[in-house]
């Protein structure tokens, strides 16, 4: 097969194969998180995925509530800065990364813990959006920070259209693929 065919190949299903991923890389495992001060999370995702915002919430394990933290963050920063008062010390929180009205998950942070200030292990960031949180879980309590509408589809980019089609696409490329290799190994 000429290697210019493999990378065009490549080329396309690389970034297909990159395309469903959220993961947080803040908090991690044994941040502790300070009431009265701003505490950055953040995550990476996969370029066009079609995800431009997500809603975030937060719960503990060991307690059924929930805290409906902010709607419709813009996800491209990659980051937001939540400012949380009077909620109750534990080390059994997580956030979740979902579209709460499909009730899509896309990821969750691992395990962290509220403490004081004197042992937390986060600093803000300024440079991105900062949400308020106050007081224990209360589902009855709505999102605290909704966030102004993105361009969710709207104007789709070329790239984004692209990945839509792609599950046909590499379903095509596929099928050439074993063509070209079945070809290959009886002339080989
Ligand atoms: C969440 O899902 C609903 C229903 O599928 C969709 O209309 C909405 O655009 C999604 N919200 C975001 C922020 O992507
Ligand atoms: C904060 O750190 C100190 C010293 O390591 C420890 O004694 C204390 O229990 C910690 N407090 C919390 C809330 O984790």
């Amino acid at each position: 097969m000429p290697t210019t065919l493999l990378f065009v190949l490549f080329a396309w299903v690389l970034p297909l194969a990159q395309a469903n991923y959220f993961i947080v890389t803040a908090p991690t495992a044994g941040t502790q998180w300070a009431n009265g001060a701003a505490n950055l999370v953040t995550w990476t995702k996969g370029v066009g995925d079609g995800i431009f915002a997500v809603d975030i919430e937060m719960s503990r394990l060991s307690q059924d509530g929930i805290t409906y933290v902010a709607k419709e963050v813009p996800t491209a920063p990659g980051a937001l800065n939540i400012f949380i008062q009077d909620l109750p010390q534990a080390d059994d929180y997580y956030l979740l990364f979902l579209n709460s009205t499909s009730g899509n998950m896309f990821g969750l942070s691992p395990k962290f813990s509220i403490g004081s200030s004197a042992n937390s292990t986060v600093t803000a960031n300024p440079s991105v959006a900062t949400v308020t949180v106050s007081g224990a879980p209360n589902p009855t309590v709505p999102f605290a920070t909704t966030f102004p509408a993105t361009a969710n589809g709207v104007a789709m980019p070329g790239w984004q259209a692209l990945t839509h089609a792609m599950p046909q696409m590499l379903a095509t490329v596929g099928v050439v693929m074993m063509c070209l290799l079945g070809g290959a190994w009886t002339i080989l």
